[in-house]
């Protein structure tokens, strides 16, 4: 992809990544681009780089505009690779550009690189730096999502950068929002937003929140959100900010999803009558098989859902492994907001849904009932139960959602 202007004189100069479909274990089905922009000032500035694989091309897209030897201020708004591990081939270009980075982002940095011979100035919220027609406000965003993040406002430009925050895992030949003009393709980035934000940001919702507030408070006019991943936001920045704050508020879809994995079909074969149940409430559901899934998925469907229940079979007197893996990844993402049960199929001694319960305990879900549980096969009888639990389920669902209406 070539340089292209979003700003006058402001420029992506990113790489769009295709084919990339495991980002450090989160599944990326759409793929995803590293976006960096280059502002042709007085002083030249650079924010981010890309993953390291696609340095070359970034460094093209550079050169198409400028000699990077003449860059003279780069801003890491946040050192995870994929945006700071072409840094060393930057400073190769241009070894007396002044990298501008918070204090942790420093200590980061010192840890991937050398970088005893850069010169580096740390900032803090409220900074400016001038670089000719424009003033760049650096605004640090702690924990969202690493504790070196920030953001950089451009006044002039009324110009979020806005690094990881309002990203979205997606390669596209589109580069801003309005290009997403057909239900699909607008139902396909909200999506892909939704799956950013379950798997990144679920822990950060107050976070969120509370940064959100700060900007609105500085009185920062913002009329075009830049981040770091996905499509930048020109037409109706306030849509991403607005899905940023019913989110970070727990707001979600009256639906159930369903979470299982299955040995021998008969805890699969229990899907069926809760499936019914709940639908027969009224309530829409969703079923994943995490075998089938990547964790990630079920974790974004977890997500999209107000109630989950999750099915495992027994094995060695606690739930199936894929469960329990699913279930350590969602409690490392803090969910709040949702309300859960299980059932399960068990051979001798049971044992999957308790140990499930007990998770969600310790998450502080709210959970219905005892959950389900059957002897080897379903019974006729079983099924039944199945089905009473399902609209019992999907009842729960509906009065436990009816708060955040
Ligand atoms: Fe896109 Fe936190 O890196």
């Amino acid at each position: 992809m070539k340089a292209l202007e979003i700003k006058p004189d402001i420029y992506w100069v990113g790489v769009i990544d295709w084919a990339i479909r495991d980002f450090h274990g989160y599944v990326t089905p759409n793929g995803t681009s590293y976006n960096n922009y280059l502002v042709l000032d007085d002083q030249i500035t650079l924010f981010d780089t890309v993953k390291h694989d696609f340095s070359e091309i970034a460094v093209d897209n550079i050169k198409n505009l400028v000699d990077p030897s003449k860059i003279k201020n780069i801003v890491i708004n946040h050192i995870e690779n994929d945006h700071v591990s072409s840094i060393g081939d930057i400073m190769h270009l241009t070894p007396d550009a002044t990298i501008y980075i918070t204090n942790k982002g420093k200590k980061g940095l010192d840890r991937f690189f050398d970088t005893s011979q850069w010169n580096i100035r740390i900032v803090k919220t409220g900074d400016i730096l001038n670089i000719g027609k424009r003033n760049l406000l650096f605004l640090e965003t702690p924990m969202l999502h690493w504790p070196d993040s920030m953001m950089t406002y451009i006044k002039e430009d009324k110009l979020l950068i806005s690094q990881d925050a309002f990203g979205q895992h997606y390669a596209s030949s589109a580069r801003f929002d309005d290009e997403f003009v057909s239900s699909y393709s607008v139902t396909e980035l909200e999506d892909a937003i939704k799956d950013y934000y379950a798997n990144i940001l679920m822990p950060f919702g107050t976070l969120i929140k509370n940064k959100i507030a700060e900007v609105q408070k500085l009185g920062l006019e913002i009329d075009m959100i830049a981040p770091d991943h996905g499509i930048i936001w020109r037409h109706d920045p306030s849509k991403i900010i607005n899905m940023y704050l019913d989110m970070a508020d727990g707001k979600t879809d009256l639906r159930v999803v369903i979470i299982y994995d299955t040995m021998w079909h008969s805890t699969e074969q229990m899907t069926v009558p809760l499936t019914q149940g709940i639908k027969d409430e009224g309530v829409d559901v969703k079923v994943v098989k995490l075998r089938a899934n990547p964790i990630s998925f079920a974790v974004k469907e977890f997500w999209k859902a107000r109630g989950c229940l999750i099915g495992s079979p027994t094995l060695n007197n606690s739930m199936f492994p894929t469960l329990a893996e699913f279930l350590v990844y969602l409690r490392g993402l803090k969910p709040k907001n949702r309300i859960a049960g299980a059932f399960g199929s068990y051979g001798w001694g049971g044992g999957a849904v308790r140990d499930i319960y007990e998770e969600f305990k310790k998450m502080g879900i709210e959970t219905v009932g005892q959950g389900v549980q059957v002897l080897y096969k379903p019974s006729a009888e079983d099924q039944k139960r199945c089905y009473d639990f399902g609209r019992e389920f999907a009842n729960k669902v509906k009065a436990y959602h009816s708060k955040f209406e």
